[in-house]
């Protein structure tokens, strides 16, 4: 089995945590790659439940609500794919952070 490696955005000033990134291990099944959305999911309920980020996937790769900078640019998080092997920084759009991933908007 192979993992992706994802260092994830983390802040919570309501609860004094402030910036920084947590690096998560996703394994991966035999394609070798699954998307940023799906690795997320996986460690909210695998590795860390107070992870915050929007669950919500349109399911058409057209509404953008998943927009998030992946390695550095702006990217729908539901059809933007982490592979084996490689570590992929993720982190909120620009503005007023919430919590994690989630941009007061
Ligand atoms: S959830 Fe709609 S484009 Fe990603």
């Amino acid at each position: 089995m192979t993992y992706a490696t994802l260092e994830v955005f983390r802040q919570d000033a309501s609860l004094g945590i402030a910036p920084h990134f947590d690096i998560f291990k996703v394994p991966l099944d035999e394609k070798d790659k699954t998307t940023v959305l799906e690795a997320l999911e996986y460690i909210l309920m695998n590795l860390d439940s107070s992870l915050g980020f929007r669950r919500y996937c349109c399911g058409l790769q057209s509404c953008n609500s998943c927009l998030m900078e992946i390695d550095g640019k702006a990217a729908p998080a539901c059809h933007t794919l982490v592979e084996g092997g490689r570590t992929t920084r993720v982190k909120p759009l620009e503005g007023k952070v919430a919590r994690d991933l989630i941009v007061d908007k």
